[in-house]
């Protein structure tokens, strides 16, 4: 695939329809001047997936470029007994697969149930009423086998859907559960999630199908979507199932290879779906370190009174 040219980057197709490599940025310049920021959303907007691999940014830079985007989430604290960071920083998320102390998250442990969840394909934070536009997740150490971050492309998935299909799911609103997710990636450990918990990390509620960024109509649907808003939950679980399997067939996905630490990838929650994928998590360290950039665009906060209209009736019946 031939690259193309966006201002002053460089786009390199590592998919058909989504994901490129982007050269032509140096990084070592934070603040990135604006006319660079407009080319990188730009091709943001066109590649929902992109990759950089040899950014040299630190963790100071990395948060402070992703703030040239919009205001980044806090690091969510829900992953069970008390975690201390790693960073100093709390804008960084820890996607790594090491403690404190540098030792590796054992087996079994709630913590790497939890980090399982991650293999479920999803969108970052879809669980909150206030969603998150970006990730970017940067290397500091990558295995040196396996641990690819797949994609899928959610737009030409959603343009491939029936008519018929697509009639039906227009209106509907989704309720977004961290608890789902985390229930299916590992049911035994997340059986008993404490009320505390709950309370903690609330669902949040978004419409299905949405419009991106570039005008392409798009799904807002994943791993953390657990049923729709008047159905019931039998009835959700079979439409939410499908849709997810029909987004990630193998023709809409892409495996993003970690050659070194300083590569970058970014991608947009809103219309992309992302997974871990294994390595040898008992022998090797895996040291990934996310911002998550909240949202601003019209559907930024999604629908907060949708268990209300339930109530109220005045959603479509199942
Ligand atoms: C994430 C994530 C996947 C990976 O950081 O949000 O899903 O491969 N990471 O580490
Ligand atoms: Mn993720």
């Amino acid at each position: 695939m031939e690259p193309i040219q966006i201002g002053s980057l460089t786009c390199k197709p590592l998919h058909p329809t989504f994901v490129a490599e982007i050269s032509g940025v140096d990084f070592s310049q934070v603040p990135l001047p604006q006319n660079v920021i407009d080319d990188l959303v730009a091709a943001q907007n066109r590649f929902a997936v992109t990759v950089y691999r040899d950014t040299g940014l630190d963790d100071a830079r990395h948060v402070k470029f992703s703030q040239q985007l919009n205001e980044c989430e806090l690091c969510p604290k829900f992953g069970g007994p008390a975690q201390p960071d790693r960073f100093s920083d709390p804008h960084l998320f820890d996607a790594g697969n090491m403690n404190l102390d540098g030792t590796l998250i054992q087996k079994d442990t709630r913590r790497w149930w939890y980090n399982k969840g991650n293999a479920l394909w999803h969108t970052d934070s879809s669980f909150n009423q206030h969603r998150s536009k970006y990730s970017l997740l940067l290397a500091h150490l990558v295995p040196q086998e396996g641990g690819d971050t797949q994609f899928a492309d959610v737009r030409t998935a959603y343009d491939d859907l029936p008519q018929e299909k697509k009639d039906e799911i227009e209106d509907l609103v989704i309720e977004h559960d961290l608890w789902w997710s985390r229930q299916i990636a590992a049911p035994e450990e997340f059986k008993s999630v404490t009320q505390h918990e709950k309370n903690a990390k609330q669902p949040a509620y978004h419409k299905l199908v949405q419009v991106g960024p570039d005008g392409r109509k798009t799904m807002f649907i994943a791993a953390h979507a657990k049923r729709v808003m008047g159905w019931s939950q039998e009835k959700s679980t079979k439409l939410i199932t499908e849709l997810i399997e029909h987004c990630t067939q193998p023709k809409y996905t892409c495996s993003v290879k970690w050659y070194h630490p300083g590569q970058l990838v970014w991608w947009d929650n809103r219309i992309s779906m992302h997974r871990a994928t294994p390595f040898s998590d008992q022998m090797e360290k895996r040291d990934m370190r996310r911002t998550t950039v909240f949202d601003d665009g019209p559907e930024a906060y999604g629908v907060p009174d949708a268990p209300q209209m339930e109530l109220g009736g005045s959603l479509p019946p199942a």
